[in-house]
């Protein structure tokens, strides 16, 4: 793998921050009275996850679903696999997948379409980043942190090659 370096801070620690806080509010309000269930969509979503998670004012569970879209390149090859599945049942709750970034959106019509199957309560998704100019399947988040241009970003973690996920910022990558 070719070195790159960041190129420039796109969202910083504090912005990042201020979203999150405010994304908790608005999950809180809207599912007030209710137990949750955040599906975590490793690897990338995990440092969303556990600060998302602290952000929610009702009673939450977690769960993780490891799923496959890319190899080690920057673009989808269209393929997704599930290489770990949830360990509890999702008969009758209320589920929010989480989401480090939506791309083509491949990977979330598959992830949508298979947790419907196992009849949930109800299904919505939560995303940090998207990406809309990318989508090639329609598929849109119910809750977003922020829309973002076609750039490749790492850091808050996400990663390139396995690389770059502890950076506290979100940054774009240089060749
Ligand atoms: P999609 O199926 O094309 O929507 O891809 C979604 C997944 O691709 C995300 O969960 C990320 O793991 C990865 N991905 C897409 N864009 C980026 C990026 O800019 N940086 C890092 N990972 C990305
Ligand atoms: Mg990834």
């Amino acid at each position: 793998m070719s070195h790159k370096t960041v190129k420039k801070v796109l969202l910083d620690r504090e912005a990042i921050r201020e979203k999150v806080a405010d994304l908790g509010g608005q999950i809180s309000r809207d599912y007030a009275g209710k137990k949750l269930l955040l599906i975590c969509v490793l690897k990338g979503a995990v440092v969303f996850l556990a600060d998302l998670m602290r952000a929610i004012t009702v009673p939450v569970e977690i769960d993780f679903m490891a799923v496959s879209s890319y190899g080690a390149a920057t673009e989808s090859s269209g393929i997704v696999r599930i290489l770990k599945d949830l360990e509890c049942s999702i008969d009758n709750k209320h589920c929010l997948i989480v989401e480090d970034i939506i791309d083509s959106g491949l990977t979330l019509k598959y992830l949508k379409e298979n947790l419907l199957a196992r009849k949930p309560a109800s299904l919505r998704i939560v995303t940090l980043l998207d990406k809309p100019e990318r989508r090639q399947v329609d598929i849109a988040p119910d809750y977003c942190g922020f829309q973002i241009p076609d750039e490749f970003v790492v850091g808050y973690g996400l990663d390139f090659g396995e690389q770059y996920r502890s950076l506290p910022d979100i940054c774009v990558l240089g060749e």
